[in-house]
């Protein structure tokens, strides 16, 4: 680079003395360099993610080991494949400075750059969801972050609307186990957390779920270190894996998935697109299909991290969504967040560009035109089809598509219809007795006698122990007497609640 110059291009005179009169004198508004200087630094933010704002992340690529062929034709999937990929991880409540290692679920976003354009799956570190309609999300999102009155955060805020909303059970036992504080991003898994569909090229559909098993093994923190480090590196996930890349320990994950054939669905003992249940490995085990590995640090945080705009709706042909009602709200919730918060034209930025597709994006044929910061143009090819000047448009397809499914009756406002043995408190409950061991069912209860132990509202409090009854009757009570007795007195100071003794 050379010398300073103003966005004009003129060579500037100074970028450490503003124009005055005199040196002790008033500044002078012609002073365009200053002026563009303050001006442009006002405006050197964009707003943060509204969910998901503090994260990170790295390029590297995904490879495909094994034949998936039978239940997926898409492009990505096909034995051998490499494709550049995209990483990004996040916290999910706190803001773009909190703190790494607060107890949290923590996001696990990828885009592949395939060559039938971008696929992105945007999950989480838990295979589940607190929640099965997306009417919900806003409420739950605002719910753990700040008081309206003063700003803080709120255990009372929390339980409220968790209990309240008992489909959360299953999610809340993961958050409050030894997964709400992985020791850094390299030793998590990452899930696809929704069902998705896959379709093969003879048209078969199969639903699937995505489950990224880290190679470097799962680590934990304990409370103690997490808050010690929220003190001490707010940064320290962030930092972890841009150390290791930069040293050449690149991370890896093995992607398998879980297949279920397309008519099972509808006797399976469980809905099978309620994202707040598992499918036990049992009834559908995991078959291997590739491995990712990040391998290349972003060279710009802002350009490649920031503005990076992950949605569910990108998609490409053989993979599809599914009736899972999450999926289908997150499907217009994320390119429109990102208008917002990036601009119309977040899509013409290299980051979110389709890289793969033949051509780079300027070969892209696609009918989004102008708007604020449009940098891509048509030129004077034609902006409408059909048109009779030679810019292709779609074949006009008509009929079946090929990754929908069969839907029929009366528009309603319902929860799903329940399958044998769906029910809000079932999963969570096999969790914690099947899956963790002692020594985490007693971390279990240390958390969650620290969490409910902050609950002002004696309503509040008696709830959130029915619920975690409700999940293991055993835990609930030893959560109950445990926080009964570190408690010293009958008022909580704060809002003046009385609590039950
Ligand atoms: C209806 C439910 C949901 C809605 C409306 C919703 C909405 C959003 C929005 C608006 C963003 C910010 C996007 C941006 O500004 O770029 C976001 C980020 C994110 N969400 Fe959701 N979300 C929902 C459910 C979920 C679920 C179920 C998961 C995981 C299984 C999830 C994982 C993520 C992740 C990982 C990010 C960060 C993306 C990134 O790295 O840039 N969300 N969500």
């Amino acid at each position: 680079m050379t010398i300073s110059r103003t966005s004009g291009g003129a060579p500037v005179e100074s970028d450490a003395h503003s124009l005055s009169i005199g040196s002790n004198g008033p500044l002078l508004l012609h002073d365009v360099h200053l002026v563009e200087t303050l001006a442009h630094f006002n405006r050197e933010n964009v707003v943060e993610r509204r969910p998901h704002a503090k994260g990170a992340g790295a390029f590297g690529t995904f490879t495909v080991t094994q034949d998936v062929s039978k239940w997926t034709k898409a492009a990505v999937f096909q034995p051998g494949t490499t494709t550049k990929t995209l990483l990004r991880f996040s916290t999910v409540a706190g803001e773009l400075g909190s703190p790494d290692t607060w107890r949290d679920v923590r996001g696990f976003s990828l885009r592949h750059y395939t060559t039938e354009g971008n696929l992105d799956i945007v999950g989480n570190n838990t295979p589940i969801f607190f929640l099965r309609d997306p009417m919900k999300f806003p409420h739950f999102i605002r719910s753990q972050k700040r008081l309206a009155s003063n700003g803080l955060r709120d255990a009372d805020m929390q339980w409220d609307f968790w209990t309240l909303s008992p489909e959360s059970a299953h999610q809340v036992t993961y958050l409050m186990g030894d997964r709400g504080l992985p020791k850094t991003w390299r030793n998590m898994n990452g899930y696809g957390s929704h069902t998705y569909q896959w379709v093969n090229e003879t048209g078969e559909r199969f639903w699937v779920k995505f489950h990224y098993h880290t190679q470097q093994g799962m680590e934990f923190l304990s409370n103690e270190e997490a808050t010690k480090l929220a003190g001490e590196d707010a940064e320290f996930h962030r930092r972890d894996l841009w150390e290791a890349i930069e040293r050449g320990d690149f991370p890896k994950w093995t992607l398998s998935v879980q297949v279920m054939p397309y008519e099972e669905a509808k006797t399976y003992r469980f809905n099978p697109f309620d994202l707040t249940k598992v499918w036990p490995h049992g009834d559908y085990p995991l078959h291997e299909v590739g491995v990712l590995e990040l391998n290349k640090n972003p060279d710009n945080f802002f350009a490649q991290i920031e503005q990076a705009a992950f949605a569910p709706s990108n998609m490409v042909p053989g993979m599809g969504v599914s009736p899972d009602k999450m999926l289908l709200g997150r499907v217009f919730g994320y390119a429109d967040a990102q208008r917002y918060r990036i601009g119309p034209n977040f899509h013409q930025l290299p980051v979110n560009q389709p890289q793969g597709v033949e051509g780079g994006f300027e070969a892209v044929n696609q009918w989004m035109f102008d708007g604020n910061q449009a940098y891509h143009h048509s030129g004077t090819a034609p902006v409408y089809a059909p048109n009779s000047l030679g810019r292709e448009s779609a074949q006009e397809f008509q009929g079946t598509v090929p990754e929908g499914w069969e839907a029929d009756g009366e528009m309603v406002r319902q929860a799903y219809a329940l399958h044998a043995e769906d029910d809000d408190f079932g999963q969570a409950g096999t969790l914690v007795r099947e899956v963790f061991d002692d020594a985490q069912r007693d971390r279990l209860v240390e958390t969650l006698t620290g969490a409910l132990g902050g609950i002002k509202r004696a309503e509040v409090y008696e709830r959130a122990i029915w619920y975690w009854k409700s999940v293991d009757e055993t835990i609930g009570t030893r959560v109950d007497e445990a926080v009964k007795a570190g408690r010293d007195e009958e008022t909580v100071p704060g809002m003046g609640v009385e609590r039950e003794a």
